[in-house]
């Protein structure tokens, strides 16, 4: 049967979790209501101690909340036992934290490789997958590399491997840029971007707002609510899972049509006559003729002789 176009990933309804009891009771969270809809991405902003982490902990099935309901893919996820929340995290999420979360006595490859533990791949076909993917990261010159050898940078884009390996459905970030340079950062949210043109749905918190522009919908959170939602994109124009990275984009121009393809992510903007591909300084292709100038006719040159030498 074919996926329900938007079809809904995450529902949280009246969520609550509360820390402490009597002069001590404080909420981290408090009649939290969510619906995250299959390739939204999404930003969580708000002050400190607003909630955030515990939010993604407990959509990652890290904490359970005190009361409310949680719909994981449609299914109640409230009473299942820990093998299988475990499971769940296995397969269907992939958690990037602040300070990447490597663990320090492995390998790159072998970071990479351990969600696939819980899924059980054999060894060399957890090392393959992991060699796989982290030469889609351009780090597979790093693969014997312990992590204190990389950068922060470097360590992120392996934290963002691993956390792709077993392919999950949801991608978590905490704070992923938090600890990066702005160039690094840079690096990092378009590794982010183009997983989520891929029809994947991420939730991501940060503090930066400049990032929220990488993000179909930003939600500002206050005292463990919801205190803005607002979507900058369409859910009709959400990624679909299995989003081609390359699209192709046809001109179809009097003079003659024109095929070509492009990134997914490449901008295409059509204004009048003009097509723009890319950014200004890329092509810009005309999509009707140029009307011929008329070129007043040149006198011919008078071709003289050539001597010959004698
Ligand atoms: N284990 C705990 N015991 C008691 N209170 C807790 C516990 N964990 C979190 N809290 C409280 O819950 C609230 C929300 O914490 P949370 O970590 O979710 O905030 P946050 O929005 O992620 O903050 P930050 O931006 O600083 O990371 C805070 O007031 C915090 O003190
Ligand atoms: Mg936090």
């Amino acid at each position: 049967m074919p996926k329900e176009k938007n079809e809904i990933i995450i529902e949280l309804k009246a969520v609550t979790k509360r820390y402490g009891f009597g002069d001590a009771e404080s909420f981290a969270l408090h009649n939290f209501d969510l619906t995250v809809k299959r390739g939204e991405f999404i930003m969580i902003m708000g002050p400190s101690g607003c909630g955030k982490t515990t939010l993604l902990n407990i959509i990652g099935l890290l904490d359970r909340p005190t009361s409310g309901q949680y719909l994981l893919n449609d299914k109640s996820v409230d009473h299942i036992s820990s093998r299988k929340k475990a499971q769940f995290r296995a397969n269907e999420i992939g958690f990037i934290f602040q300070n990447f979360n490597l663990i320090p006595n492995l390998s790159v490859i072998e970071n990479v490789s351990l969600p696939l533990i819980y899924s059980g791949h054999h060894k060399t076909r957890r090392l393959k997958k992991a060699d796989e993917i982290l030469e889609r990261f351009h780090l597979r010159e790093r693969e014997y590399y312990m992590p204190y050898q990389l950068s922060g940078g470097q360590q992120q884009r392996v934290a963002i491997a691993r956390s792709l390996i077993s392919k999950p459905s949801i991608i978590l970030a905490d704070e992923p840029t938090g600890n990066l340079d702005s160039r690094s950062s840079h690096i990092i949210m378009e590794e982010l971007r183009d997983i989520h043109a891929q029809g994947n749905t991420i939730i991501m918190v940060t503090h930066n707002p400049s990032l929220t522009t990488y993000a179909t919908r930003v939600i500002n959170m206050l005292d463990g609510e919801i205190d803005t939602d607002i979507k900058t994109v369409d859910d009709s124009e959400l990624p679909r899972p299995g989003s081609p990275e390359r699209i192709s984009v046809r001109i179809l121009s009097k003079k003659r049509p024109v095929e070509l393809e492009v990134d997914s992510k490449t901008k295409v903007v059509v204004s009048g006559e003009h097509v723009t591909i890319g950014d200004s300084n890329s092509i810009d292709a005309v999509t009707k003729p140029k009307p011929k100038k008329k070129l007043a006719k040149k006198p011919r040159k008078k071709i003289k002789p050539e001597k010959k030498e004698p």
